[in-house]
């Protein structure tokens, strides 16, 4: 099952963790504020629920899934909440997407954990390709100190396990975020913080994710 079959499957279910904004996008919030900013661009949105959320907070919000299924959750979530977001298919790894567009911001929830590791250094450099000179990056990932979901599965790479589905899940330590950042960007935050997502069976899973805030430095 290709990578957009997969997503659009599990979006068949719905909405799947709820309507509420991640930890991670209300994090974000006071470091939008602080460094003024304006557009924000929310790449693998999912079904919306932190595009609205910045919507709502008066930004100027850009959103791009990968999966069709989750665009139309998406623009019924943003019509729902009375907000106008511009929500597009598009994959992140295909470079005519977007190209030569900028954003004072971008936000990407619970996304470059899910790649293997070329794929998530070419993830990066496309974020800081989308973001402007002393633009924001803010990101939440899976951390190696999540006791409940870390070291289950086949180990693929360092730390990145496949346990279903044929998918990796790479497990960040801090280091690594700091060196994978390091050349392009000045860290602002980047702590652990608890995330729970309730799911539509009614289950509910507790994650330690990373998030970080990060300022992109002009060369
Ligand atoms: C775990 S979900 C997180 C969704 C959303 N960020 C949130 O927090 O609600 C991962 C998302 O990444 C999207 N995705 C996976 N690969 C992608 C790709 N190559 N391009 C764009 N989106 C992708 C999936 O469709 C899915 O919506």
């Amino acid at each position: 099952m290709n990578n957009q079959t997969y997503w659009d499957k599990r979006y068949s279910q719905g909405r799947l963790w709820g309507d509420n904004p991640c930890p991670s996008a209300v994090r974000s919030f006071p470091h939008f504020t602080r460094l003024g900013v304006k557009n924000v661009l929310v790449p693998g949105c999912g079904y919306g629920r932190n595009a609205v959320y910045f919507a709502l907070q008066g930004f100027d919000v850009t959103a791009f899934d990968l999966s069709n299924v989750s665009i139309l959750h998406a623009k019924a979530l943003a019509a729902e909440q009375s907000v106008d977001v511009p929500f597009f298919q598009g994959d992140l790894f295909d470079i005519d997407f977007l190209r030569g567009k900028k954003f004072d911001a971008v936000y990407l929830s619970y996304v470059i954990h899910l790649f293997l590791k070329d794929q998530r250094e070419s993830l990066l450099k496309r974020m800081t390709e989308w973001l402007k000179d002393n633009g924001i990056l803010t990101f939440s990932c899976i951390s190696t100190s999540d006791p409940h979901n870390y070291g289950f599965g086949l180990e693929v790479e360092p730390n990145t396990f496949v346990k279903h589905e044929s998918k990796p899940l790479h497990f960040f330590t801090g280091d690594e975020l700091k060196k994978l950042l390091e050349p392009d960007y000045r860290i602002l935050e980047q702590k652990i913080h608890t995330q729970t997502e309730n799911d539509p069976s009614g289950e509910s899973e507790e994650l330690q994710l990373w998030f970080v805030a990060a300022e992109k430095c002009t060369k």
